[in-house]
């Protein structure tokens, strides 16, 4: 039996525009996270306290989040891959810090220029920090589903990051395919084994459509109890370090999913299509959410 609920967190701000080339100006992001704020999304992943000179187009989070119109309830996260970013996150009054590691030795030291040990190492005290100040924590586990740069991901490498993160006392744990090269069986596998070590109710999935598997890696989650998805508005994205790995699933595509399978998201798509439709015009590209398009055209 599926869920009957599902938590949609939203993560167009964050991973969908840090890829962009072009600065998007703060304004433009602010506005597009008061649009999703209004659509209702309880989780919004608003900023990333990272090196500006990583990842240019995050060097206005702390802008953003100042301006941003807060929703009674609902969660606006930072990703804080060490106490530099954490600092800033508590600053700008997240709500939930993010830190990010990954199940391939080769990606972790592509995207945080570490091993998957030192990264837990640096995490010690971002969580800590996290506790003692009372914000949530998430723990992001990229490349759980295979690399870039090294291919196969052993099973008993996602659980070990997966038990790594539940002993740093993690909140919620992404599982996530930065390359989207996940199918069904194989997601279902993933996902098992991960909640062989963490509760199913607080794991996670975050899909990248680089192979337009993602709603199909969604329903394979559902089927093995996972009820907390990642998605990103018009399908934007992409990360900087997994060369040739698209958007996130369109946020549009899943609500309409969702919506068809009867089950509760609280969000209303037709005000993320219009958000869709908004930064996709900032952008001055044409949105790629099948179901959006779809919307605008009726
Ligand atoms: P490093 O060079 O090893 O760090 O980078 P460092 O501690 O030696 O610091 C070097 C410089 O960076 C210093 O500045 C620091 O101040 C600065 P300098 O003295 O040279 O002028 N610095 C910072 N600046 C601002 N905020 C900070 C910060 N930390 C250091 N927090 C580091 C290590 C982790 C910082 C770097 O590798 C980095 O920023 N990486 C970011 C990578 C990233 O953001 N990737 C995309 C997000 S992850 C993702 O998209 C995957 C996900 O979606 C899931 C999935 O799909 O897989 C989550
Ligand atoms: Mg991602």
């Amino acid at each position: 039996e599926l869920p009957k609920k599902v938590k949609i967190v939203e993560v167009g701000p964050r991973d969908g525009l840090q890829n962009e080339k072009e600065a998007v100006p703060a304004a433009v992001k602010v506005a597009l996270v008061d649009r999703l704020s209004r659509a209702g999304f309880l989780n919004i992943e608003a900023a990333s306290f990272v090196s500006p000179k990583w990842v240019p187009q995050m060097a206005t989070s702390t802008e953003v989040m100042a301006s941003i119109t807060r929703r009674e309830g609902t969660i606006y996260s930072a990703l804080t891959p060490n106490m530099q970013g954490f600092e800033a996150a508590l600053a700008s009054r997240a709500d939930e810090v993010v830190i990010f590691g990954s199940a391939s030795e080769a990606f972790s030291q592509k995207n945080i220029n570490c091993s998957i040990a030192e990264s837990i190492a640096r995490f010690e005290s971002v969580a800590r920090a996290a506790k003692d100040n009372g914000l949530r924590l998430r723990g992001s586990i990229s490349c759980a589903f295979g690399c870039p740069y090294q291919g196969e991901v052993p099973l008993d490498a996602v659980a070990d990051v997966v038990a790594r993160m539940r002993d740093l006392g993690c909140d919620e744990i992404d599982i996530a395919d930065t390359i989207g090269v996940s199918t069904a069986r194989k997601t279902q596998a993933v996902m098992q084994v991960a909640a062989q070590e963490f509760h199913v109710d607080r794991i996670s999935g975050h899909f990248h459509d680089t192979y337009g598997q993602a709603l199909a890696n969604i329903y394979a989650s559902l089927e093995v109890g996972v009820s907390i998805f990642h998605s990103s508005v018009a399908g934007l994205g992409g990360c900087p370090y997994a060369k040739g790995a698209t958007g996130n699933v369109a946020t549009e595509d899943v609500l309409f999913l969702m919506n068809g399978l009867g089950i509760e998201t609280g969000i209303d798509i037709d005000q993320v299509v219009d958000a869709g439709q908004f930064i996709s015009q900032h952008l001055g590209r044409k949105a790629t959410s099948r179901a959006g398009n779809a919307l605008v055209a009726k």
